[in-house]
C-alpha cells in the first residue's frame, strides 16, 4: 500500500519528507543514546513511583509530581507491555510525563530541553499561557536547544495537560509518549473535602496498536489519516490492561483523553452511576449523576466513583461502551486500518477492591460558576470543519482553509463575548480546540449537552453533521494562537488555523 495517495501536493509532500527524515534520524540516535537513556528512564520509571499503599498486583502507574524545573524531551525505554522494553518518546524521562502541580496564582517556570533528533515544543493545553510560551506550531525548539518557559498560572483549579505541538509532527510525538498532566489547585477547591492523595487519580487514556514488536512506532497509512490513528488497546497512564488495587471508598478520577483520535463513551460495566464534578477547565457548580460520558481527544472529565459498598475482592470495570458514529462512515476497521473501529467497545481500567477504605462524602455543591450569556454576545463567527475524500493535499480544512503558518485566519478581541458556531460538515467526529482561553458550550444540534459540558471547556466534540455553539471570550493575552481539530492526524494534515487575539 502506498503511504500517499496520488495527487498529494506540496504540503503533504513536505510532511512526508519530514516524517521519513525524522525516522532515519531516530534510528541513528537510538544506537548512540539508547543505553544511557534506558538507564535514566528505569530509575525514574512510573512504577517505582507507585505509592506504598498499592498492592503488588496494582499495575497502574502514578507518574511522579513536579512543580517545574527541567523537562527534557528525549527518547528512552520503558516496560509499557510487561516483559518487554519499548522505545518511548518522553517529556521528563517517561511515558506519561511527570504530573505538574501548581497552585493558582503561582508562577510556573520550566526549562524545556530538546534531546530529540527533531524539533519539538510544548503546549500547556487549557492554560491561558502568553503566546510566546504557548507552544505555537511554528515556535520550535531545535534539537540540542532549550527554552525557558515562565508564566503566572491564572487559570481555575482543574485538570490540564501538556504535549508537543510542532506543525505536522504532533501526532507522532504524542503517540510515542510525549504528554503529561498539568494540575492547578486552589484553596476553594481544597476546602471541599474531595478525595485527595492516593484517592485522587489523574488517568490519561491513550489507545495504541499492539504490534508483535511491542513498539510505539508511528506509521499511519492514508486511511488512518481519515479516521485518525485508532489503536486496539487502551493504555491508562502508559499501561495496557491497567488494574488499580483500590480501597472501598470514594475516588476522584481525573480522566484525560490523550488519544490521537479515539472517542470514548466511558461507563462502568455494572451500570453504576458516578458523579461528574469537573470539565476541561475546572469544577462545575454541583455534582451531576451520570451513567456514561463521551470524551473526545483533548477533553477531560472529573468524576467521583463510590466504591464504599463494594466488598473486598470485587472488581469494577471502567470501559468504553460501543457506539455508532452518527452520520459517520462506519469507522476505521471497515476502512481497513489496523486498530479497533471508532466506537468499538474497549476495556479501560479494572478497579479491584482489595481493602477497606476511609469514609468519604460527596459535597452537595462545588464552586460558583460564571455563566456566559449568549444573548450578550457582540459578534458571531462560523467555523466549518470539512474533509475531502480520499485525502488529498488541502483536504482537511476549517472554513475551506488548510493550515498555513504564514497566514492569519481568525481575529478576536479581548473582552468581547462572541458566539462561535462550529459546524461539522464531514463524516468523522472532530474535537474542536481553542488556545488562549476557555469557553462554554451553549447548544448542540444533535441533542442535549453532556454532564461534563456544563462548565468551562477548551475542547468540544462535534459529531458528523452537527453544529455546536460556543460562548467564548478572550481575556488574558494578545498575540498569535491557533485553533484546531484535536484529532492529531487531522491537525497535522492541516485542520488548524492561526488566530490573532488583539
Ligand atoms: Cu492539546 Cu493545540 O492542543
Ligand atoms: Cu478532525
Amino acid at each position: 500500500m502506498r503511504h500517499s495517495p496520488p495527487g498529494f501536493g506540496e504540503v503533504a509532500a513536505r510532511r512526508e519528507f519530514l516524517r521519513l527524515s525524522g525516522r532515519m534520524g531516530v534510528g541513528a540516535l537510538l544506537v548512540a543514546e539508547a543505553s544511557a537513556l534506558a538507564a535514566c528512564a528505569s530509575t525514574s520509571s512510573p512504577s517505582s513511583a507507585t505509592s506504598s499503599a498499592a498492592a503488588a498486583s496494582d499495575s497502574l502507574p502514578r507518574p511522579p509530581e513536579i512543580a517545574g524545573g527541567t523537562i527534557t524531551a528525549s527518547i528512552g525505554s520503558q516496560p509499557v507491555w510487561s516483559g518487554t522494553a519499548t522505545t518511548v518518546w518522553t517529556l521528563g524521562g517517561q511515558f506519561p510525563g511527570p504530573t505538574i502541580r501548581v497552585v493558582r496564582g503561582a508562577t510556573f517556570s520550566a526549562r524545556v530541553e530538546n534531546r530529540l533528533p527533531e524539533a519539538t515544543n510544548v503546549h500547556w493545553h487549557g492554560l491561558a499561557a502568553p503566546p510566546e510560551m504557548d507552544g505555537h506550531p511554528s515556535d520550535l525548539i531545535s534539537p540540542g536547544q532549550s527554552r525557558e518557559v515562565t508564566f503566572p498560572v491564572a487559570d481555575r483549579a482543574g485538570t490540564y495537560w501538556y504535549h508537543p505541538h510542532p506543525d505536522g509532527r504532533t501526532a507522532r510525538q504524542v503517540y510515542g509518549g510525549m504528554a503529561g498532566f498539568f494540575i492547578v489547585e486552589d484553596p476553594a477547591e481544597a476546602s471541599l473535602g474531595l478525595p485527595s492523595g492516593e484517592y485522587d487519580l489523574p488517568l490519561v487514556l491513550q489507545d495504541r496498536r499492539t504490534s508483535a514488536a511491542r513498539s510505539l512506532d508511528y506509521d499511519p497509512g492514508p486511511m488512518d489519516v481519515v479516521s485518525g490513528l485508532l489503536g486496539d488497546a487502551v493504555l491508562v497512564n502508559g499501561r495496557p490492561g491497567a488494574e488499580l488495587a483500590a480501597a472501598a471508598t470514594l475516588y476522584r478520577l481525573r480522566l484525560l483523553n490523550g488519544s490521537n483520535a479515539r472517542v470514548y463513551r466511558l461507563a462502568f460495566t455494572d451500570g453504576r452511576t458516578f458523579q461528574v464534578i469537573g470539565t476541561d477547565a475546572g469544577l462545575i457548580e454541583r455534582p451531576v449523576a451520570a451513567a456514561s460520558v463521551d470524551l473526545g481527544p483533548g477533553e477531560r472529565v472529573e468524576l467521583l466513583v463510590d466504591l464504599s459498598r463494594d466488598p473486598v475482592g470485587s472488581v469494577v470495570l471502567l470501559r468504553s461502551l460501543p457506539f455508532g458514529v452518527p452520520g459517520g462512515m462506519g469507522g476505521g476497521m471497515m476502512m481497513g486500518t489496523g486498530g479497533a473501529a471508532q466506537g468499538a467497545a474497549l476495556d479501560v481500567l479494572r478497579l479491584r477492591v482489595d481493602r477497606p477504605g476511609p469514609a468519604a462524602r460527596i459535597p452537595a455543591s462545588l464552586v460558583p460558576l460564571e455563566r456566559l450569556d449568549p444573548a450578550e454576545a457582540a459578534s458571531r463567527q462560523v467555523f466549518t470543519l470539512a474533509m475531502g475524500m480520499p485525502p488529498v493535499a488541502g483536504a482537511f480544512t476549517i472554513n475551506g482553509r488548510s493550515y498555513d503558518a504564514r497566514r492569519v485566519d481568525v481575529r478576536a478581541r479581548r473582552g468581547i463575548l462572541e458566539l462561535w458556531e462550529v459546524r461539522n460538515a464531514s463524516s468523522e467526529p472532530h474535537p474542536f480546540h481553542v488556545h488562549g482561553t476557555s469557553f462554554q458550550v451553549v447548544a448542540r444540534t444533535s441533542g442535549a449537552l453532556g454532564p461534563h459540558e456544563q462548565g468551562w471547556k477548551d475542547t468540544v466534540l462535534t459529531w458528523p453533521g452537527e453544529t455546536v455553539t460556543l460562548a467564548i471570550r478572550f481575556e488574558r493575552h494578545a498575540g498569535l494562537y491557533v485553533l484546531h481539530c484535536h484529532n492529531l492526524e487531522h491537525e497535522d494534515a492541516g485542520m488548524m488555523l492561526n488566530m490573532e487575539v488583539a
